[in-house]
């Protein structure tokens, strides 16, 4: 029998520990605010959004929303963000991605104060999780990894595969898994019979983007499987980038979609905002 990894309920656990932590910082007079900035209106960042401001509520934590026009200029944006930078009562920066063509998206990472970059995409952020010390980690993967610690899944040791490359999910769980003490493989669109690498996998984190990519084929007996990808099918129903009916039966545990990791990255969003109020202490 498999374990379905709760990523829900886990979520729930620690937002009600997140509130419990804000309301006593709130009693010594102190104050978390994070800016949430949205360029243009695209339905699935406006989704997104929505969910972050509500779990800022949720939580106690001020969000101060910036809905900026699609045809908002990079100058534009560059300076809100430098604004915000200066700003001492904004403890955070989180600008929704995917931004419109004509803004160079890397520029605008770049520009936000790596100490307000709870997203965990600036440069330092990122080098600081390479080298092992103190900074804000990418939310998803640091979801995934406190759901397979939560559901009391050792890492240490184990053979470990990412299925993915990106800057936001792929790397940064390969160097978290490597903190971990995994042995750590990343497989992607150049490798090489894939399969063989997947079959070895202890830990399988499968983040391709494409629907039901993963079958039972590409898995050990036995083996823990994450499911990254949200996708919804032709029936209109959300489904991950394993195929979870033929891939479950054969794994000791593995993320549902949905209710596995989406929920994760929204808690560790919040994980990271009251971090960031306390090092600005
Ligand atoms: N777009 C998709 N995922 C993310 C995320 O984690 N953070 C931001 N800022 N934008 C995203």
């Amino acid at each position: 029998m498999f374990q379905i990894i709760d990523g829900k309920k886990i979520s729930q656990e620690i937002k009600e520990e997140l509130k419990e932590k804000v309301a006593k910082d709130k009693a010594e007079g102190k104050e978390i605010s994070l800016a949430v900035i949205q360029v243009g209106n695209d339905p699935a960042s406006s989704v997104y959004v929505r969910n972050k401001k509500n779990a800022c509520a949720y939580i106690g934590i001020n969000s101060l929303s910036y809905e900026l026009a699609e045809d908002t200029t990079e100058e534009e944006l560059l300076s809100l963000i430098c604004k915000l930078n200066e700003d001492n009562k904004v403890n955070g920066i989180l600008v929704q991605l995917p931004l419109p063509k004509h803004i160079n998206e890397e520029k605008v990472i770049q520009t936000i104060d790596p100490k307000k970059d709870v997203d965990g995409f600036h440069v330092q952020n990122v080098g600081a999780l390479c080298v092992g010390s103190e900074g804000y980690v990418s939310c998803t993967p640091l979801g995934i990894i406190t759901l397979l610690k939560r559901s009391g899944i050792e890492i240490s040791g184990k053979n470990c595969v990412v299925i993915g490359r990106s800057n936001i999910v792929g790397k940064p769980m390969a160097l978290l898994l490597l903190r971990e003490n995994g042995t750590v493989t990343v497989c992607h669109s150049k490798t090489e019979d894939i399969k063989e690498i997947t079959k070895q996998a202890d830990i399988l984190v499968v983040a391709i983007g494409k629907p039901k990519f993963v079958d039972e084929t590409f898995v050990k007996e036995g083996a823990v499987v994450v499911d990254v990808g949200i996708h919804r099918n032709a029936e209109n129903k959300l489904c991950g980038d394993v195929d979870f009916e033929r891939v479950a039966p054969h794994t000791s545990a593995i993320t549902p979609v949905p209710g596995g990791v989406g929920p994760m990255t929204i808690a560790m969003l919040m994980n990271n905002c009251v971090q960031s109020a306390e090092r600005s202490v």
